[in-house]
């Protein structure tokens, strides 16, 4: 089953919505299979965000997404990566429609609370390089007959 990295940023953590954004996955009727709260360094920040690298905004959001802890975690589901995506909402919570997370709960583009992978392979190369393949938990959720025919 499709896998993706998704954190709620410093932002999102000082506010205390982690609990919210669980709760939207979790009913959402995706399963969690890994997590953790860690406090990244700038430069595991700048290897995260590398496709950026030439963007005006990429210091100051590296040195922000490692000035505080981040709850990282990776989510399993059909479709996942895109409908993530959808459940964030857009870059800008100006451009993000109300239901969706950004919509919902935050302002600023640069203060947007939380991350999802945007590809299938950049969830994969995201999930490497938050988790050792130890930390990822495999389990048959009860719900799984449920939620897929
Ligand atoms: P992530 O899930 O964090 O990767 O966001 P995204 O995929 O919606 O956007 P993108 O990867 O293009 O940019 C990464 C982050 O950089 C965004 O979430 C914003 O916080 C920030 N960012 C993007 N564009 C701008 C911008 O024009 N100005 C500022 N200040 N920050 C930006
Ligand atoms: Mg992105």
């Amino acid at each position: 089953m499709e896998q993706t990295f998704i954190a709620v940023k410093p932002d999102g953590v000082q506010r205390g919505i982690c609990g919210e954004i669980i709760k939207r996955f979790e009913t959402r009727g995706y399963k969690l299979v890994a997590a953790k709260f860690v406090q990244s360094s700038e430069e595991h920040m700048k290897s995260h965000y590398a496709d950026l690298k030439d963007m005006p905004f990429y210091g100051g959001l590296c040195k922000y997404m490692s000035s505080g802890p981040v709850f990282a975690m990776v989510w399993e589901g059909q479709s996942i990566v895109k409908l993530a995506r959808m459940m964030l909402g857009e870059t800008n919570p100006a451009d993000s429609k109300p239901g969706s997370i950004r919509g919902d709960l935050c302002v600023n583009i640069g203060r947007n609370i939380i991350h999802g992978s945007d590809t299938l392979e950049n969830a994969k190369r995201e999930i490497g390089l938050w988790f050792k393949p130890e930390e990822m938990v495999t389990y048959t959720s009860c719900a799984q007959a449920f939620l897929y025919e």
